[in-house]
């Protein structure tokens, strides 16, 4: 049995182990490859499948947790690639790659960037191009804007065209970084529902998209001062659910369905399909890698993976795992 060094999840109530596993057998007949892994990042979705909590997890132990990453091939070539399954993820010295899920790197891109941005800068970028296509000049509310997937969303919005983007959030020191993000405008989340609400419908009340990084109460009290603000509820409000970081419910009065032209719908695994990711993979990797849409990686060893997990995230970094 040949061995590699991995972050091996035994229990769902456990962070992962740095421990010895097999090294996995790529299906060679369908063009599989065994990469060398030089870079994974720790995403919350890495920490829900992780948690067997994430709605793909299929319950399996153990398991390596590890969703993409950026990995050497035996011809040489550096690539972003998306791993396979839930049970042999990215985070180990090798990992599986099919070519059909991966994209090839140029030369002296920063890895470790890459393995850090590709996930949360996703989010945005599929669903301003595969579920609400972004019109040039349209208006966008990024809801939960100061993570890095809201960040980068800011980012994304105005590189796809949008001519007006606000984002909203809690921290208002991460706030302030994103107008020279980008942001035209930002709005503070408060514990203060009134004056949160009357914030959000001066700064957009006439969006035309709105990605939802929060849900919970935050998102329930968005829609509901966005629409009773709108000066035409005739006009359409698509807002796109992408995270839950407040919460995985909210209740939706049927008044916001019936009184405003509002269209509700969600933008990840499952609603667009594994071919509409992939095609996607190769602009967001140049954009990545032009600089358009920034991050910053924090290296640990793979080894540290266990401290990783437990260590509270720096705010605007996002942890990437070097084997
Ligand atoms: N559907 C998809 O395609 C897709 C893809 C990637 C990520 N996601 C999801 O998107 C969400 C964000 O991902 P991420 O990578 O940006 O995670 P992240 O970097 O950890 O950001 C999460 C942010 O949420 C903010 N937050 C926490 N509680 C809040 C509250 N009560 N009100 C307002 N903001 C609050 C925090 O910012 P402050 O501390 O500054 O408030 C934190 O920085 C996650 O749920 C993730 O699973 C979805």
């Amino acid at each position: 049995m040949v061995m590699m060094n991995a972050a091996v999840v035994t229990s769902f109530q456990e962070p992962p182990h740095y421990q010895a596993f097999e090294t996995p057998r790529p299906a060679v007949e369908t063009g599989e490859v065994l990469a060398d892994v030089l870079a994974a990042g720790l995403h919350p979705r890495v920490r829900s499948g992780a948690a067997g909590s994430h709605y793909t997890s299929s319950g399996t132990l153990p398991m390596i947790p590890g969703i993409d990453g950026v990995g050497r091939l035996p011809d040489g070539r550096t690539v972003y690639f998306a791993a396979g399954d839930d049970v042999l993820g990215t985070m180990a010295d090798k990992a599986v790659v099919d070519p059909r899920r991966s994209v090839e790197l140029p030369d002296g891109t920063d890895v470790a960037k890459v393995a850090a941005a590709m996930n949360p800068a996703m989010s945005s970028w599929v669903a301003l191009r595969r579920r609400v296509p972004l019109k040039p000049g349209q208006s966008v509310l990024v809801l939960g804007a100061t993570g890095n997937a809201g960040a980068m969303a800011v980012q994304v919005a105005k590189r796809l065209g949008a001519g007006r983007v606000v984002g909203a959030g809690r921290d208002q020191g991460r706030l302030a970084v994103l107008i020279p993000a980008g942001a035209d405008e930002v709005v503070q989340l408060t514990d203060d529902p009134d004056a949160t609400a009357s914030a959000l419908a001066a700064a957009a009340a006439e969006a035309d998209i709105v990605i939802d990084y929060l849900w919970g109460k935050p998102a329930q009290q968005a829609i509901m001062a966005l629409l009773t603000a709108r000066g035409d509820r005739g006009r359409q409000l698509d807002w796109i659910q992408v995270g839950a970081v407040t919460g995985p419910t909210l209740d939706l009065p049927s008044v916001a369905l019936r009184s405003a032209n509002f269209r509700l719908q969600g933008s990840g695994q499952g609603s667009v399909s594994p071919r509409g990711y992939l095609a996607e993979l190769p602009s967001l990797v140049q954009e990545i890698t032009a600089g358009t849409i920034t991050v910053r990686a924090n290296l640990v060893p793979l080894s540290d993976v266990g401290d990783a997990w437990t260590r509270s995230e720096i705010p605007g970094e996002r942890t990437v795992l070097v084997p």
